[in-house]
Parts: structure tokens; C-alpha cells; sequence
């Protein structure tokens, strides 16, 4: 469906937890350089009453009010919703998936994917065999900021040869407040700061070490091996750190920590090369904010960016713009990206003896 040119999508959204309180809030954003029309059609929660007190709380002004259903299953059989967003713990985004699918919806599904890259594997194989499109919402790979640090990094070369990238992602998730079925502490619910937070970081390496895909879905050729430990806490990883290491020496440090009062500084990254860095700031690895590019013998130069509201509207156009174009996955976060990320996850936890019931 198109309207002033632009495509338009009706979306369909499952699970009213803080996430998808995010997610709507900004598509809802009045946006200038909108790439897309977003309608948010229907919610589906595991209550009827969850999901009026969402469109009460977040979408007070819609017009007309989305549908609310009583669970996600109306979601999937609803002829008037294009595309579903999933915003489940991770230890559902399997069957959350499979089941839309089943449906022959089209999918924009929360990090981490699935729990393991084996779940993952079977998702996408449902998607290709149903023909649907089905993207990870990696949003932070879709700001401008990234694409802008990608060219200078990997086309312009502005800090010549990338050695290392170092990127931390900390926070207090106030775990002693919280209840046993939380997602944070819950292993069946795939609690670990690695697939909650420390993904940024891995996704900072990626985009720093690697150039990017370039809008071409092809067999990514970029097989880093890992060096990973882990602090658990009742065998959830409050800590993990690990080091990539590329076949001619590039390095990745990268940490996620989410057991202590600790919060990482601004300045979150640094992409060290053979003329110059680049420090990349943001109140978090998810949504970053400017960077600082320091070319040796230059001066340094500092690039900010506009982001009313939080930024998921970028991912969200570009799930427009593909399904529009009839790509069943996106240019920046295809496939083969989303089964590779899981394999590095799947290794680092496996050195960090971070195990769910489900692998
Ligand atoms: N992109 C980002 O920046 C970002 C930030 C935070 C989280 N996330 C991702 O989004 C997902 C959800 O995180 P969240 O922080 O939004 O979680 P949350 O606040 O706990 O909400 C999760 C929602 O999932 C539904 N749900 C279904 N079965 C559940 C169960 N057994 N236990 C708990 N919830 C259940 C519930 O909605 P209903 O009762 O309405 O069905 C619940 O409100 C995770 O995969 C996380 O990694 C992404």
C-alpha cells in the first residue's frame, strides 16, 4: 500500500512490554524526513486489559484506535496487519515467529533473535519456505550515525587501516529487585547480559572491524574467532567480555555488564586505526549520538545527528522500504547477518558456560 508515494505499513504488535511501548512511541513521531507512513493497527497481549491499558498509556491520541485482542494468534490472522513486531522475551521470539509465519505474516522481530542460532536457523528456513519477509530489529545498525561512521570508516578510509575496535555496554538492571520470572534473571526466559545488552558491543565490533554489506545479500565471508569469559550469577551472565580476532590481526574488545551499579561513560566505542580514531558517544551502545573523528595531523571533528524521539523509526522505514521493493530480507541486517551474530553469541556463551534449558 502507498500514500503521498511513500509505502505504507500497517503494523501488528505483539506483547505491550516495555519495548513495545518504545516501538510505537516513535512510530508515531510526526517526522519530516519519514521514509514510510506507519499505522499501528492492532495489539495483541496475553490480556485484553494489558493491551487497553497500552493504547490508554502510549497511544492515547490514535485515530482510529488500534484493535486490541486478547492474545497474539488474532494478531497473526488479521488480514489488516502487513507486517507483526515482536516484542517478547527472547525465549519466545522462536514460536512467536513460527507461528506469524504460519500465517504468512512479515516480521520485524526484537534482539536477540531467537535464544541460539539453531532456533534462528529454523525460523528463517519457515520464512523462506512461506515466502515472507523477516528482519531482526537491530535498530541501532539503521541510524545515520552508523552508515556515517561505516563510509568514513571502510569507503573514505579517514582513519586509515581499522586495527581495533573497544566497546563496553554497562548498566544497572537492579537485579535484587527483581522477581524470579523477570526475563533478566529467568535462564528459561534467556536472561543474560550477553544476549540483552552485550549484543550492542558485538554489533559495535561488527560495524567498526567489518565493512558493511553494502545492500547486497550475499555469504558473509567474515569468521572472527572468539575469546570469552563470564561471571555468573544462579547461572545467569552478569558479565561477559570477549575478544574477536580477525584472520589479519583486527581485534574486537568487547564487554557487557549488567550486575553492578556500573554504567559505561558517554563515549561508549573507540575504532582505533593505523592514521587516527574515532570515539563514538551516546547515553548507551544502543542509541548513540555523536562521534568524534581525529585524523592524525588534523583536526579533530565532531559530528552530531538529529533523533527526535528514540530512532527505532529507522529500522521500521526500512521494513517499509524492503517488503515496498518485494525483498523477503533487508540490506543491512540480511539473513545470513542474523545467523552469524547468533553463532558468536552461541560461542562466547559456550566459553562462558552460559546455558539456557533450551540448547
Ligand atoms: N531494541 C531495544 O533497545 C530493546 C530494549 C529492550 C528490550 N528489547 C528486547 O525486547 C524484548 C522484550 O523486552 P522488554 O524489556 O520489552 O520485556 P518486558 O518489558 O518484560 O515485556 C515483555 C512482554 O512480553 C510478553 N510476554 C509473553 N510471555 C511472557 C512471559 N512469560 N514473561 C514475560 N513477558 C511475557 C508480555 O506482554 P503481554 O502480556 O502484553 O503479552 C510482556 O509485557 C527482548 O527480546 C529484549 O531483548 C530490545
Amino acid at each position: 500500500m502507498t500514500s503521498n508515494g511513500k509505502p505504507t505499513v500497517r503494523w501488528g504488535i505483539v506483547a505491550t512490554g516495555l519495548i513495545s511501548s518504545w516501538f510505537v512511541a516513535d512510530l508515531i513521531l510526526e517526522r519530516k524526513d519519514a521514509a514510510a507512513n506507519h499505522i499501528i493497527q492492532v495489539i495483541g497481549s496475553s490480556s485484553l486489559q494489558k493491551g487497553k491499558g497500552f493504547i490508554a498509556q502510549h497511544l492515547p491520541n490514535a485515530s482510529p484506535a488500534p484493535t486490541v485482542y486478547g492474545s497474539y494468534e488474532q494478531v497473526y490472522s488479521d488480514p489488516n496487519v502487513d507486517v507483526v513486531y515482536i516484542g517478547t522475551p527472547h525465549a519466545f521470539h522462536k514460536k512467536n515467529c513460527l507461528d506469524a509465519i504460519s500465517h504468512g505474516k512479515n516480521i520485524l522481530c526484537e534482539k536477540t533473535f531467537t535464544l541460539n542460532a539453531t532456533e534462528a536457523k529454523e525460523v528463517l528456513d519457515a520464512a523462506q519456505a512461506k515466502g515472507v519477509f523477516v528482519m531482526e530489529a537491530m535498530w541501532t545498525r539503521f541510524f545515520p550515525l552508523v552508515k556515517s561512521i561505516q563510509k568514513l570508516v571502510h569507503e573514505d578510509k579517514a582513519i586509515g587501516r581499522v586495527h581495533r575496535v573497544i566497546c563496553d555496554f554497562a548498566m544497572d538492571q537492579h537485579l535484587e529487585s527483581k522477581g524470579p520470572n523477570s526475563r533478566l534473571k529467568n535462564l528459561s526466559l534467556g536472561a543474560s547480559s550477553l544476549l540483552d545488552i552485550g549484543i550492542y558491543s558485538l554489533t559495535w565490533g561488527i560495524i567498526g572491524l567489518e565493512p558493511p554489506l553494502g545492500g547486497s545479500i550475499k555469504e558473509l565471508t567474515e569468521k572472527p574467532t572468539i575469546l570469552a569469559m563470564s561471571t555468573l550469577s544462579d547461572g545467569v551472565d552478569i558479565a561477559t567480555s570477549m575478544i574477536l580476532r580477525y584472520q589479519d590481526g583486527r581485534q574486537g574488545i568487547l564487554s557487557s555488564h549488567s550486575g553492578t551499579g556500573m554504567k559505561t561513560p558517554p563515549s561508549f566505542c573507540r575504532i582505533e586505526g593505523s592514521e587516527g580514531t574515532i570515539v563514538v558517544d551516546g547515553g548507551a551502545a544502543s542509541v548513540p549520538n555523536s562521534f568524534v573523528l581525529k585524523n592524525n595531523g588534523q583536526e579533530e571533528k565532531k559530528f552530531e545527528f538529529e533523533r527526535p524521539g528514540r530512532g527505532f523509526y529507522w529500522e521500521a522505514d526500512a521494513v517499509a522500504l524492503e517488503i515496498a521493493a518485494g525483498r523477503k530480507e533487508s540490506g543491512t541486517m540480511p539473513w545470513a547477518e542474523t545467523l552469524r551474530v547468533m553463532q558468536l553469541l552461541d560461542e562466547t556463551r559456550r566459553q562462558g558456560g552460559v546455558i539456557f534449558p533450551q540448547d
